[in-house]
């Protein structure tokens, strides 16, 4: 089954939307496989945003996800990777449609709330990034008949 990256910034966690991020995607039908409270440190957002290096945003990005805790997240579930953008909406929460997580809770894309994984192999590399193996449970979900064949 698929599985994508999810973390909540230091905004969300600042403005007490957890709980609220977090149950759009229980309702959805994903299933979370790991979570974790912390406090990203350099090394770690440096290597989270290293295809950025460079850019004008790249050392403001790194500053403001070390700045507060996070919770970082694994979810699981078939076209979760796909899925999870749709519900994040666009990276600016400025333009992002208002149904979505970015557009209901965000302003300015420098405190645009969410993280989620943009492909497949995304996934892979921030999942291995924050988490060990062993912290991605396997388990079996009451109602997963209901959501596919
Ligand atoms: S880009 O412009 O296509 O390379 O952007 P993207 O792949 O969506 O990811 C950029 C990440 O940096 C954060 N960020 C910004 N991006 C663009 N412009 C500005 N000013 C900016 N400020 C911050 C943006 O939120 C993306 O991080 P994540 O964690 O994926 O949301």
């Amino acid at each position: 089954m698929e599985k994508t990256f999810l973390m909540l910034k230091p905004d969300a966690v600042q403005r007490g939307l957890v709980g609220k991020i977090i149950t759009r995607f229980e309702d959805k039908g994903c299933k979370l496989v790991g979570m974790k409270l912390i406090k990203v440190d350099r090394s770690l957002a440096e290597r989270h945003y290293e295809e950025h290096k460079g850019k004008g945003f790249f050392e403001p990005t790194v500053n403001f996800i070390m700045s507060s805790p996070v919770v970082a997240m694994v979810w699981e579930g078939k076209n979760v990777v796909a899925i999870a953008r749709e519900m994040m909406g666009s990276t600016n929460p400025a333009s992002a449609n208002p149904g979505t997580i970015r557009g209901a809770y965000g302003m300015d894309i420098s405190r645009n709330v969410i993280h989620g994984s943009d492909s497949v192999a995304s996934a892979e590399r921030e999942i291995a990034l924050y988490f060990r193996p062993e912290e991605i449970l396997e388990y079996n979900k009451a109602g997963e008949e209901w959501l596919s064949e």
